[in-house]
């Protein structure tokens, strides 16, 4: 599959800077790639009611999803205290099963670092996941 993925990290990044995160200081970014070469970001949003929090990932799938968009291609990720990205911060389980909802099992996820990224699949993330369709 061709499609620009050092692209696709810097619309993580840039949206990992927009990070709402005053009581972890934890930045996170999502940036979704969409069939039609769109690509919808999102940062984590945290609440003095710490329960209220959400995901840069979820962020991200839910302006998708409101706007009527769920052709989800690929996904990078990048996060870290502050912002500084010196290892991979994969996608927490809530947001895996969130991921799984929407996305294709074979989706390629790029989870970036200061000196490259590391690629893995929903499938690889989420083993034995749990789906209604598989009813
Ligand atoms: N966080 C994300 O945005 N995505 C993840 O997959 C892991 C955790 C956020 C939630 C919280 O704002 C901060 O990182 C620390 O947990």
């Amino acid at each position: 599959m061709s499609y620009d993925r050092e692209g696709l990290i810097a619309s993580a990044r840039e949206a990992m800077m927009k990070a709402y995160a005053p009581y972890s200081n934890f930045y996170v970014g999502a940036a979704f790639l969409m069939e039609d070469g769109t690509v919808i970001t999102g940062c984590n949003i945290e609440n003095a009611s710490y329960g209220a929090a959400n995901c840069a990932e979820r962020t991200a799938i839910f302006k998708a999803v409101s706007e009527g968009r769920r052709d989800f291609k690929a996904l990078a990720l990048c996060g870290g205290p502050k912002g500084v990205v010196d290892k991979a911060c994969y996608p927490c389980g809530i947001c895996r099963q969130v991921l799984n909802e929407f996305c294709k099992k074979d989706m390629e996820i790029l989870v970036a670092t200061d000196s490259g990224y590391e690629t893995t699949t929903l499938a690889e993330i989420l083993p034995y996941s749990f789906s209604l369709e598989d009813w």
